[in-house]
């Protein structure tokens, strides 16, 4: 196993491409039919021409869209004005059942990867990015922590082989899997493995009443998540739903957990720069867990 590897992907053949090859290759067809029909010019024209075309369509096709959305996001809009009434119910039934669902193959799969890699870099302390997404704040934590290895885990194949747009080389320490967090959650508590830190980054707030089940700490695995130990941190532009995290820790026994504003000077993940550049209120929950 090469540490060199950025992502995997057990589920799916390999990621789509959206590679300069593929684009080059369109606008090279492109190119060829208009050189037919327009007068012979000089090779070093064709090049400026080819150029310019090709940079048109980058920006009207990619960064133009991206400039116009770009921070404008919406915060979060709920008709639940505090902590669900029903959460300590709900993580307590939680806390006193076992969670049975089968765990699926292509998690295990994923688990058993993500462990190889990690021996092979020599099992340094582990840090956990739950929901990585396109897999920056991983590469980021990666190089922030060059001693431990980081582990970034999404479901989506296809925000996991989305362009992050990282400068250089990536930091070996760090590999993404796709995988599914319950899943994942539950194969490291049950192989006895231990992080360093755990980071839940931006989670989809789920901010309808009837959605709290689908929170994170609405979750049946969620009582698996002290049980990993180590510094944890979830991060939400929905202040709602880091006081019910805070609130759901608390009913796991969990004794000193904070929950602050956070500036996100130097953003870590692509939504929190969003969210930041759009002017919502960034909170977190933190905790260390024995
Ligand atoms: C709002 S995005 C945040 C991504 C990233 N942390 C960031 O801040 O840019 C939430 C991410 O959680 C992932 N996700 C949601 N439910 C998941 C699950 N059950 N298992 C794994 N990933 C999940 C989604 O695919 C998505 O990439």
């Amino acid at each position: 196993m090469q540490l060199g590897l950025r992502a995997y992907d057990a589920g799916r053949p390999p990621f789509p491409s959206r590679s300069c090859n593929d684009d080059s290759r369109r606008a090279g067809t492109t190119w060829r039919t208009s050189v037919t029909c327009a007068p012979v010019r000089s090779p070093a024209v064709s090049a400026w021409e080819l150029a310019l075309y090709r940079f048109c369509r980058w920006f009207v096709s990619f960064s133009l869209p991206r400039l116009i959305m770009y921070a404008n996001s919406r915060p979060v809009a709920s008709a639940q004005t505090g902590t669900h009434e029903k959460l300590a119910e709900i993580v307590s039934k939680h806390a006193n059942t076992e969670f049975r669902k089968p765990i699926a193959p292509y998690n295990r799969a994923a688990f058993d990867v993500a462990v190889v890699a990690w021996q092979d870099a020599g099992r340094p302390p582990l840090i956990l990015d739950s929901g990585c997404g396109v897999g920056l704040s991983t590469m980021r934590l990666a190089t922030q922590f060059p001693d431990h290895f980081v582990l970034g885990v999404d479901q989506s194949a296809h925000r996991l082989a989305r362009n992050t747009f990282w400068q250089g080389e990536p930091p070996s320490n760090h590999l993404c899997v796709r995988a599914e967090l319950a899943d994942f959650w539950r194969l490291m508590h049950d192989a006895g493995i231990r992080l360093a830190r755990h980071y839940l980054l931006y989670p989809n707030p789920w901010p309808k009443i009837g959605q709290l089940q689908r929170r994170w700490h609405g979750h049946p695995a969620f009582p698996t998540l002290p049980a990993l130990g180590g510094r944890f941190e979830c991060r939400s532009n929905w202040r709602i739903y880091i006081e019910e995290c805070a609130l759901a820790l608390g009913v796991l026994g969990v004794a000193a957990v904070s929950v602050e504003q956070h500036l996100a000077a130097t953003p870590l993940t692509p939504f929190e720069q969003k969210y930041r550049d759009s002017g919502h209120g960034l909170w977190r929950c933190t905790s260390t867990f024995a």
